[in-house]
């Protein structure tokens, strides 16, 4: 068992992100991952519609024999994490926003969150919100068209900078000092983030402590592989190859597969 595949999915590309946190820390691991770009985006989709689709990306992942499964994707992690516990005996690792941390660390007691409809609506985020926001202002604003436009492969148009400008001014007008990064592909944004946000604004994502989060349940469960060969990572596409060649900086083989 332990030998067998960490299966990751999310609605496209963005996901990769929470794929190399969990490859520099556990580089032996064998993995698949699952990118369901020809549904992207999931952040406008009612809630049935993203437990369907993780339920869709659930079963391909079982089919393959994974061992673990890790919702690379905050949106459908916050709107179908809890059905898919509920009808898998698997292990799931899920993916939200920082906000608790953002909230502990801020001095100006003010902090933005970038993520997608799907996720600033649902309950699970609501939850968590409520309970760490106290005296402080949380900026809330919907990434309206940012996964698009990655999976498009346009990370640096001019539509991207235009479009962050626009969703990070009430942000800088309210003198946030940390930036929540609320959906996995968001961290392939840092370059121009940085470039628009003031020095003083510390982006944070979730990446790294899913990573840690996978590594821990692994080790709970008997189920890290002791193994130090070569790990075999498979990545399938019902979208472009290209773009998601590229997001991996061709490192590794991907193929289509139409699920
Ligand atoms: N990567 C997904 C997330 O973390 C993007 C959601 C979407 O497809 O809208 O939320």
């Amino acid at each position: 068992m332990s030998t067998q595949p960490i299966g990751i999915f999310d609605s496209g590309i963005g996901g990769t992100s929470v794929f190399k946190e969990i490859k520099a820390l556990l580089p032996y691991e064998h993995t698949i991952y699952l990118a369901d770009s020809s549904n992207a985006p999931y952040g406008n989709k009612t809630q049935q519609e993203i437990i369907d689709l993780s339920i869709k990306n659930t079963e391909e992942l079982i089919a393959r024999q994974c061992k673990l499964i890790v919702v690379a994707c905050n949106t459908a992690t916050t709107n179908a994490i809890k059905t898919l516990r509920e009808v898998y005996d698997i292990q799931f690792i899920g993916i939200e926003p920082a906000i608790k941390p953002a909230a502990l660390k801020t001095e100006t007691k003010a902090i933005g969150i970038l993520a997608t409809k799907g996720t600033l609506s649902s309950e699970l985020f609501h939850k968590t919100t409520d309970l760490y926001s106290n005296g402080i202002t949380v900026i809330e604003q919907v990434g309206e068209g940012l996964v698009t436009l990655i999976e498009e492969g346009e990370i640096y148009s001019d539509a991207m900078r235009a479009l962050l400008k626009k969703y990070l001014q009430p942000m800088i007008d309210a003198d946030i000092d940390y930036l929540v990064l609320g959906c996995t592909h968001y961290p392939y944004l840092m370059p121009l983030l940085l470039e628009l946000l003031p020095n003083h604004v510390k982006i944070i994502d979730s990446g790294e402590a899913v990573a840690r989060q996978t590594k821990s349940i692994l080790e709970q469960n008997h189920l890290l592989n002791t193994q130090t060969s070569h790990a075999n990572n498979q990545f399938y596409t019902n979208g472009n190859i290209e773009i998601l060649n590229n997001i991996l900086e061709e490192k590794y083989i991907v193929q289509y597969l139409k699920f």
